[in-house]
């Protein structure tokens, strides 16, 4: 059982929290683990697979493939998913689902976003404290493993305790609070005194978020904590930053924690869109000197791991993985999953087309090709991620394009 006293924790962070990630701080020394936020609705298109060559536990979407939740043995007792919702019911149902894979649920209620707001999701809970209340209490009355919620702060500590009071009272097991109100953005002075304020007076274990800025090394975090009076920290930006910031022996330089994570990566087959932003949000401003420019241009996880050194440890790893048969991404093939996906017309097919699924690879066609291309016989139909898309290449009088599509691809099974 979670226990959440005295904790450094990775926030949630959405694209940043994936398995890798996850995992890197781990490894680091973060104590727990919150996934990206999820929504309760994508997660509840999903199918639970066991994945016997990655040994992870997948949350496959049944209408385009993707992987929803990826996890692993090693996080198993650490990590805490993160729902998004506005439904009971809904969350409960995502909850009974991974609740004998994962260590914790978190009801997120601190988004700001118009997206979650819209949806009744977020800090939009929190106008809304008895829907919040019964969400929570839902979960807790209902699962084996630990509730909790994180919320922003309301205008004045008073309220913000008053609100506190309220959700703990459902039963909850901790409650994680990002120092700013819904309106105030990254760049405004985190409230500590705010958060203070509740962590003195309430029974629960308080999780403090929001001071990234002032935290530069590993002691900051227990600055931070000290003027928070909480029981633990939750680090979002130093860690998407820096994530051996969890290090007690002090931080890693920018390249070794690259190769660290572009490693966990390949090991975990992540996809290179998600790979590609994490590292993007690791060299930040560096993304514009040459070697940032190449890496930008990079597609395939090979490419990226080829600018610091690991093309071999790539090679060797998806070779192994693709001996072994892995399905790889453009091998996902949503017209066999269910259910069946309206969008792809493959009835209208006449014997004058043929299908073929190709990692299309926007750095291996010549821009002339990908005109003409596009113009007489590709179309793009379906998209996974950024990187990978599946072509219908069709008109096989016109196969001779087709050809010349499928070498430029350099068809490979990674994306
Ligand atoms: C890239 C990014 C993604 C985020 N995604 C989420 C999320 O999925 N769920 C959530 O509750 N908060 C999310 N947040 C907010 C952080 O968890 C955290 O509350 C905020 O960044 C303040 O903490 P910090 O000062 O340590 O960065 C995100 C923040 C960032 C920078």
């Amino acid at each position: 059982m979670v226990i959440y006293e005295d904790k450094i924790i990775l926030a949630p962070m959405v694209r940043i929290g994936t398995l890798p990630m996850r995992l890197l701080a781990l490894r680091y020394g973060a104590d727990l683990v919150y996934s990206e936020e999820l929504i309760d609705w994508k997660f509840l298109r999903s199918k639970r697979t066991v994945n016997d060559i990655l040994h992870t536990v997948d949350y496959v979407d049944q209408t385009d493939g993707t992987i929803v939740f990826r996890t692993c043995n090693e996080e198993k007792e650490k990590v805490i998913l993160q729902l998004g919702t506005c439904d009971a019911g809904r969350a409960l149902k995502v909850a009974k689902l991974v609740e004998n894979d994962v260590a914790a649920i978190d009801i997120n209620m601190g988004c700001p976003k118009e997206f979650s707001i819209k949806g009744g999701m977020g800090v939009a809970l929190l106008a809304q404290p008895d829907k919040a209340y019964n969400i929570l209490k839902t979960l807790v009355d209902n699962l084996s493993i630990p509730v909790t919620c994180k919320i922003r702060i309301q205008e004045t500590p008073e309220k913000t305790l008053e609100l506190v009071e309220k959700l703990a009272s459902s039963g909850i097991s901790a409650i994680g609070i990002h120092g700013r109100t819904r309106d105030e953005r990254p760049q405004h002075a985190v409230h500590t005194d705010f958060i203070k304020h509740v962590s003195q007076r309430i029974s629960i274990p308080v999780i403090a978020n929001g001071g990234s800025k002032e935290i530069e090394k590993y002691g900051d975090i227990f600055k931070f904590k000290d003027l928070c009076g909480s029981s633990s920290v939750m680090l979002a930006r130093a860690a998407e930053w820096n994530c051996s910031i969890f290090r007690k022996e002090g931080l890693l330089p920018m390249d070794t924690v690259i190769k660290d994570y572009l490693k966990l990566a390949v090991d975990y087959d992540n996809s290179p869109s998600n790979t590609k932003y994490c590292i993007q949000n690791i060299l930040r401003e560096l993304q514009d000197t040459p070697r940032g420019r190449q890496f930008l241009d990079c597609q395939t996880l090979k490419q990226m791991c080829a600018i610091w050194d690991l093309e071999d440890y790539c090679f060797k790893k998806q070779s192994e993985y693709h001996n072994m048969g892995i399905a790889s991404r453009w091998q996902v093939n949503p017209i066999n999953l269910e259910p069946p996906n309206k969008k792809c017309k493959t009835e209208d097919t006449n014997t004058d087309i043929i299908q073929s699924k190709v990692c299309f690879i926007r750095a291996n066609f010549t821009d002339s090709l990908k005109t003409k291309v596009f113009n007489q016989c590709v179309l793009p139909v379906m998209t996974y991620g950024a990187e990978t898309w599946t072509l219908t290449v069709g008109l096989v009088h016109r196969c001779k394009v087709a050809q010349r599509v499928m070498e430029q691809a350099r068809i490979h099974p990674y994306g």
